[in-house]
């Protein structure tokens, strides 16, 4: 079935509406475009669990900050259109900037406290408002009953899913396991931006969360001694520039001494301009 792309929110109201009357399920995938296998397994199981399956294509101005790189963000709208298509999505949402804030003007955001302060957050301090602010709007827009997110983005999730909680939004939201390159590599978008020595040293942020997560299984319990030892691997690394390293309880994403319960470990380093995340779950009993 070849994926309908729309670009205007009454188009997709108008054509979800008679869905939603039919008492089909819809699921929805909200990304940024620049579709990989990461993306394309979000609208695989959204596919697999709903009737008809939206996806949207949005690169946010309001989630960048001044100095990011929102006009260098990648864009292929053709591939992205046969990637959905391939994936069985249904709707394609594409809606221009002006069509989500017109005049440039938004006065009324979603700003999510405690869980969207710390990691991503310290580093980027407006990120998180923006995220929860168009993922609001496009709940809204879309009116999914289920929606799909990236373990990838862990912090995000977690986010996610406190937004939902607090304004009682009609929907489940769906975490999803992080896909990665043969060598470990998580898949993103943003892997564009690496030299090919560059994306041959960045494999180290997803080895040095594995042998945290393994340090942990053998029995570790002192959260600085396993950041400790995931900070190390990645530093020793020469074209990695390290921005943190957590390790945290997952459901709060609270330092916790000792390590108890479900453990996140999360890192963020700079290779050249790319910025990549990683993150790891492990199970500290
Ligand atoms: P984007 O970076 O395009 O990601 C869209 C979705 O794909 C997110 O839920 C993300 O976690 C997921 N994703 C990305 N890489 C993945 C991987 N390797 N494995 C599994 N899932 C992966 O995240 C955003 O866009 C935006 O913040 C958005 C939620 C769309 C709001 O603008």
């Amino acid at each position: 079935m070849p994926v309908t792309s729309v670009d205007t929110i009454a188009e997709l109201r108008q054509r979800l509406g008679a869905n939603r009357a039919a008492g089909q399920r819809v699921g929805f995938v909200p990304t940024m475009g620049y579709l990989h296998a990461g993306h394309r397994a979000l609208m695989e199981r959204a596919r697999a669990d709903c009737d008809t399956v939206v996806a949207s294509i949005f690169v946010n101005p309001l989630q960048f900050g001044p100095t990011e790189d929102l006009a260098a963000y990648p864009r292929d709208l053709a591939g992205d259109t046969d990637l959905a298509a391939g994936a069985g999505v249904d709707l394609l949402f594409v809606p221009s900037t002006e069509e989500m804030y017109p005049d440039g003007k938004v006065h009324t955001t979603v700003t999510v406290a405690d869980v969207a302060e710390g990691l991503e957050g310290a580093t980027r301090p407006t990120h998180f408002a923006g995220v929860a602010t168009v993922v609001a709007k496009l709940f809204s827009i879309v009116g999914p009953c289920r929606a799909y997110f990236g373990e990838k983005d862990f912090q995000q999730v977690v986010v996610i899913t406190r937004m939902v909680r607090d304004l009682s939004m009609p929907v489940e939201v769906v975490a999803c396991p992080t896909v990665r390159e043969p060598d470990g590599l998580a898949m993103s978008s943003r892997n564009a931006y690496l030299t090919a020595a560059e994306r041959s040293a960045a494999p180290v942020i997803h080895q040095a969360l594995h042998a945290g997560a393994t340090a942990i299984q053998a029995g570790e319990r002192d959260p600085a001694n396993v950041a400790a030892l995931v900070e190390g691997a990645i530093s020793a690394e020469p074209l990695a520039v390290l921005d943190y390293v957590a390790v945290v309880d997952a459901a709060t994403l609270r330092t916790i001494d000792p390590l108890r319960g479900p453990v996140r470990l999360l890192a963020a380093a700079r290779f050249g301009r790319a910025r990549l995340i990683d993150n790891l779950g492990v199970d500290a009993g």
